[in-house]
């Protein structure tokens, strides 16, 4: 696991930007892993202006989501879909039917959450995932419990998160649905980069866990610690409770631009 502590989410989400960059420069027909959340906004307006700019092009690439809401009506402007058309799908250049979420209003849950890893594997699986982690140390909608071997499926969240998440339901804790869909712990284990980004002191417990905590599902982003590839991006608050933070920062400051994350 890489740890990069910098000073701000401008920096941290420039470092992403350049992964995502050189991977589609890389491998146009990329598939890449979206997340909703408020940490990777800072990265998908980065990858707009990259593309505005004539650095970046989707047009060749695909997306999967990696969790949604049960129950949203299509229209609703919190459904996952929606948000990320908003934030990035509609704002830069991927072709028709391109970004995929799992499907939240489904009549058969069980089968499209099936049905939605096959599709994830039959594009060949995602080369570069995006991530975030909630303050009880979830990633997707992996609650605390979660077990690592899962699969896209039905969860309930946790009472913080629905405290945390009704920030975007005008704080209105009973407009948040109790049920979600969500790439399981194995199916976001099987992207092949990992890129999660923390911002904040709330989060900095979840990140101690995540980085330097037992593996467990009582902090399923700490699953992370079993992935070849997984990079994690801090600023200092979020950074505040890791035990070799100053190590972490030794060997960024020694690493060759040229490798890139
Ligand atoms: C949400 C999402 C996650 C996200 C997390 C943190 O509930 N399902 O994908 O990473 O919570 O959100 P934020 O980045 O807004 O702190």
């Amino acid at each position: 696991m890489e740890v990069v502590i910098l000073d701000s989410g401008e920096q941290l989400a420039a470092l992403a930007a350049d992964a995502v960059e050189r991977l589609l420069a890389d491998k146009p027909d990329a598939v890449l892993g979206l997340a909703t959340g408020s940490s990777p906004l800072s990265l998908y307006n980065e990858l707009v202006r990259r593309h505005q700019a004539g650095r970046v092009s989707f047009s060749r690439a695909r997306a999967f989501m990696l969790d949604e809401y049960v129950g949203l009506a299509p229209d609703h402007p919190q459904r996952y879909r929606n948000v990320i058309e908003r934030e990035i799908a509609a704002r830069v250049d991927f072709g028709p039917g391109a970004v995929a979420g799992p499907d939240g209003n489904a009549v058969d849950l069980a089968a499209a959450c099936r049905a939605y890893d096959q599709a994830i594997r039959d594009a060949g699986g995602v080369d570069l995932q995006i991530l975030g982690v909630g303050a009880d140390g979830h990633i997707a909608f992996n609650e605390p419990g979660s077990s690592l071997a899962s699969r896209t499926r039905i969860k309930t969240l946790t009472r913080q998160t629905v405290a945390d998440n009704a920030r975007f339901f005008d704080g209105d804790q009973s407009a948040v649905p109790r049920h979600v869909v969500t790439q399981g712990l194995a199916t976001i284990m099987e992207a092949r980069h990992l890129v999660l980004t923390a911002l904040g002191r709330p989060k900095a417990e979840a990140v101690h866990q995540m980085v330097e905590g037992a593996v467990s599902a009582l902090w399923p982003a700490s699953i992370l610690q079993f992935h070849p590839h997984a990079t994690v991006l801090l600023d200092r608050d979020a950074a505040s409770r890791l035990q070799l933070a100053s190590y972490y920062e030794h060997v960024y400051s020694g690493k060759p631009a040229w490798q890139g994350l």
